[in-house]
């Protein structure tokens, strides 16, 4: 997927303030390719990671498109629609549904689309493949925060997105399965998958092609 953000800001609205979270964020990226973003906590990474998806609205005047894409333009249907089929997204805090097993949370967001039977086998697979088989029927909370973290990693991949998005995905996990996680990811992306990831993790930064960092609301390109 080709991407290309020109002028990105985002301003979040409170009662006390106005909050001008990211400045003229300017950058494009190939298909296949594997950015990485660093930056303080606060500094606006989940903000940006969600804006370029549209989970969170970019102010007006903002560009984003991916492939053929005017995310800004484009009706919410058809940002949904390009969202499920295109893209997967690992939110920092997972954001698992408490009431279903982790094979449901897993294929929940094609439920409606797709045969069950067939989506169950997959979700299975993608379970063990993030080394969760002996935990396919437990609920989020008979999970610890590494397990829910690989739950929701098996859940970005059932789509088989093209571009996957990580919001610090390996911020939970142990030496092992962080580098496991990252083995995957590095796998998709030699399958020619493009990858943005945020993490503070330096053994994870050298895995991507790209280094970027936000400053002062400025996303500006490191040398790796
Ligand atoms: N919905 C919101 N309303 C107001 N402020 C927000 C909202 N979401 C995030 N913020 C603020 O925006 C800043 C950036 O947040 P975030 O994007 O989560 O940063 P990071 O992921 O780099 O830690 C933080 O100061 C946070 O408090
Ligand atoms: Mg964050």
């Amino acid at each position: 997927m080709k991407i290309s953000i020109e002028n990105l800001d985002k301003t979040y609205q409170t009662a006390a303030e106005q909050l001008n979270i990211l400045k003229n964020v300017n950058f494009s990226m190939e298909q296949g390719e594997w950015l990485t973003i660093i930056g303080p906590s606060g500094s606006g990474k989940s903000s940006l990671l969600q804006c370029i998806v549209g989970i969170t609205s970019a102010d007006p005047g903002s560009s984003i498109r991916l492939d053929e894409l005017d995310l800004q333009h484009a009706s919410s249907e058809e940002v949904l629609a390009f969202r499920r089929k295109r893209i997967g997204f690992i939110y920092q805090d997972y954001k698992l549904f408490d009431q279903f097993d982790a094979l449901t949370n897993v294929i929940l967001p094609l439920v409606p689309y797709e045969d069950k039977g067939a989506l169950d086998k997959k979700g299975k697979e993608l379970l063990e493949k993030v080394h969760l088989s002996d935990r396919i029927h437990h609920v989020p909370q008979q999970l610890s925060g590494g397990e829910k973290q690989r739950v929701a990693i098996a859940r970005a991949l059932i789509n088989e997105p093209e571009l996957l998005i990580c919001d610090e995905p390996t911020g939970n996990l142990d030496e092992q399965n962080r580098d496991h996680i990252i083995g995957i990811l590095s796998e998709l992306n030699a399958e020619g998958k493009s990858i943005i990831l945020v993490t503070h993790d330096k053994e994870v930064i050298s895995s991507g092609q790209r280094l970027m960092m936000i400053q002062r609301g400025n996303l500006i390109e490191q040398q790796l």
